[in-house]
């Protein structure tokens, strides 16, 4: 686990103390990411064992489900908690999900681009991502001025022709844009790698076009075999 967002020097980081200020920050003047910190009371470990009970791989968790749990008093508490933020979030128009997570899908390509490989979120109108970790490893991020672009890493960009079959081209672009490539990033080899922290309740910027600041770049952490991770996502 990488340290703590705030226990980092982030400028691109601005801590808000309500959902009503995480709502209605805009991001920009080089902020690209909000974060409603907070301490949330419960035992989220508690209930994603009892929600992953026979997951697999990654299962999306109605709130019925969550309503439903046997669980303790602090795993109620705990429930209760993400039962909240899920009618937050639906208030204000949006349609989180709550995920229960043992590993994503993997892409096996020599570049992958995967939720495990640094990235940003694209849309193409305005709109943001929400985030947050309940239990497990945390969502970890990356700083912009930190990261390049993977399609502008020379040996990436090498593979990735060859991987095309062609030259430099209108068509090689189209084809980086079809397969996501340009939405990934690599961590320059000094970067400091930050965490997303558990409990809180992030709004992180999307690329979209018109956006005034640059979007947020995050991943998925590595898988923890035998953990299990709740994230609401939105
Ligand atoms: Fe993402």
């Amino acid at each position: 686990v990488f340290p703590d967002f705030s226990t980092v020097d982030h400028p691109n980081v601005r801590q808000v103390s309500s959902f009503d200020e995480l709502l209605h920050t805009p991001l920009d003047c080089g902020v690209n990411a909000l974060c409603w910190t907070r301490e949330l009371a419960g035992n989220f470990d508690e209930v994603a064992q009892a929600l992953g009970q026979g997951v697999s791989d990654l299962v999306a968790i109605d709130a019925e489900a969550i309503r439903d749990l046997a669980v303790g008093a602090s795993g109620k508490q705990a429930a209760d908690a993400m039962l909240n933020d899920l009618a937050r979030l639906r208030s204000w128009g949006l349609q989180p999900e709550l995920n229960c997570i043992r590993t994503y899908p993997k892409d096996p390509a020599v570049v992958p681009v995967d939720v495990y490989s640094f990235h940003v979120d694209e849309a193409p109108i305005e709109t943001d991502t929400w985030l947050c970790t309940y239990a497990g490893v945390p969502s970890e991020g990356l700083r912009n001025e930190q990261a390049r672009k993977c399609t502008e890493v020379a040996e990436v960009r090498t593979a990735l022709l060859a991987e095309f079959g062609g030259a430099e081209s209108a068509e090689f672009e189209a084809y980086l844009r079809e397969r996501s490539y340009h939405l990934h990033y690599l961590p320059n080899p000094d970067a400091k790698l930050w965490s997303f922290g558990i409990g809180h309740l992030w709004r992180i910027a999307v690329a979209w076009p018109g956006c005034s600041v640059p979007p947020c770049i995050h991943r998925a952490p590595a898988d923890v075999p035998g953990q299990l991770r709740l994230l609401l996502i939105s």
